[in-house]
């Protein structure tokens, strides 16, 4: 059955006719978003001293519409500027012990590496990176057998960037639920794309920046603990916010303030954290089961055109032969990747080379018509090239 054009689709008109499959890198933003932003904008080139109370009412209005994506407490979600300082506040945060061990995958973004790696150097520390099967497929099993009463932590990508496996996040949070360890999950590559629940899948800490499948600018992302977490990572970046009694300045103490908010020091980025949520609320409108939907339904579309076509699928499927998200990953049987990425941009096709192939990332406001024009473009360039780089 074909994906029918979505209403949503006035949202992110394009006046260049690009079709955006770089969901995964860098996103556009919707109109309502942009408008929101520009309204917050004016405001403030109005209210100065005054505008205290309104610009938090914004925040907390912009926690609520987050906590109903993934599933928590206004109060357990602080705005960050993006994934990796999310994760960089467990990591730093955490009173690590010579000989603790961090258990993570080989496939991870940079981000949700180097800060592990920056602790095992400098507080002896191990950090197994446990080899994926050789289909790409993350080794959940593997991971969990990782596991022992030194493992502090135990950090996945929802999605892994470069091929779109996904892992089972609640089959993890339940292996963990009554461990000491952290379940720890960058989410930037699967939080608007699919459904999410940091209760139902046992999360510890979730990190996500905004400008990916959120839809949101860039600057701005979020950052949940779980209770368990809250009670072993500290905050090591302070200011008059992070610490009790913040506001009050006649009656400093360095104590920090109870729950989620002491990780954020001082002022926000308030105009980042409206449009965050208003692009989530967009989100959430739409139906977060018919997002993941019509996204399932446009991958499975060009998994289809490409096979036709000879292309291999380099992206580890699920059961039902579906990406697991919204990444595809693939390679052309005769054109090289480097070359078919540089056709497809100068063509209007926006998309990244990742593993030795393709990458595409749609998104639900796409349909049908994305799909056979992108693979017309792709067709051209099979008919006029022969092998390259
Ligand atoms: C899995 C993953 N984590 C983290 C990042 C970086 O995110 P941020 O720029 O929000 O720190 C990326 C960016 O591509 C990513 O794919």
């Amino acid at each position: 059955m074909e994906l029918k054009p979505t209403p949503f689709r006035d949202e992110f008109l394009r006046a260049d006719g690009a079709v955006c499959l770089n969901h995964a890198g860098i996103s556009p933003i919707p109109q309502r978003t942009a408008r929101t932003i520009t309204q917050l904008a004016t405001f403030m080139t109005r209210q100065q001293l005054f505008r205290y109370a309104e610009l938090e009412e914004t925040l907390q209005k912009a926690r609520m519409t987050i906590a109903s994506l993934i599933g928590c407490h206004f109060a357990e979600v602080a705005f960050t500027r993006n994934t990796s300082e999310a994760l960089s506040h467990v990591a730093l945060g955490l009173d690590w012990r010579a000989g603790d061990e961090i258990v993570t995958t080989d496939q991870e973004f940079p981000s949700n590496l180097v800060v592990w790696l920056d602790i095992a150097r400098r507080k002896g520390v191990t950090v197994h990176q446990v080899p994926s099967l050789p289909d790409n497929r993350v080794a959940t099993a593997a991971l969990l057998e990782r596991v022992n009463r030194r493992t502090r932590v135990l950090t996945v990508s929802s999605v892994q960037y470069a091929t779109g496996a996904g892992v089972d996040l609640e089959a993890i949070g339940d292996a963990l639920k009554n461990t000491a360890t952290l379940f720890v999950v960058d989410a930037v590559q699967s939080l608007g794309a699919v459904s999410l629940d940091v209760k139902r899948m046992g999360i510890d800490a979730l990190a996500a920046g905004g400008h990916k499948w959120l839809l949101a600018p860039e600057g701005c992302g979020l950052f949940y603990l779980s209770p368990k977490a809250l009670s072993q990572v500290q905050p090591r970046i302070l200011g008059w916010h992070s610490v009790r009694n913040a506001g009050d300045y006649t009656n400093i103490t360095i104590e920090p303030r109870d729950g989620i908010f002491r990780f954020e020091a001082g002022t926000h980025n308030v105009i980042g954290a409206a449009a965050l949520a208003e692009s989530i609320a967009l989100l959430l409108e739409a139906g977060m089961e018919t997002v993941a939907q019509r996204i399932r339904h446009l991958t499975r579309s060009f998994i289809q055109e490409l096979t036709r076509r000879g292309c291999v699928v380099i992206t580890p499927l699920d059961h039902d032969n579906h990406c697991v998200a919204g990444i595809l990953v693939f390679k052309h049987p005769t054109v090289a990747a480097t070359a078919l990425h540089r056709h497809f941009l100068a063509n209007n096709i926006e998309q990244v080379s990742r593993s030795g192939g393709i990458r595409f990332a749609p998104h639900f406001y796409q349909d049908q018509g994305d799909v056979l024009k992108v693979m017309e473009v792709m067709d051209r360039a099979a008919s006029m090239s022969p092998v390259q780089n």
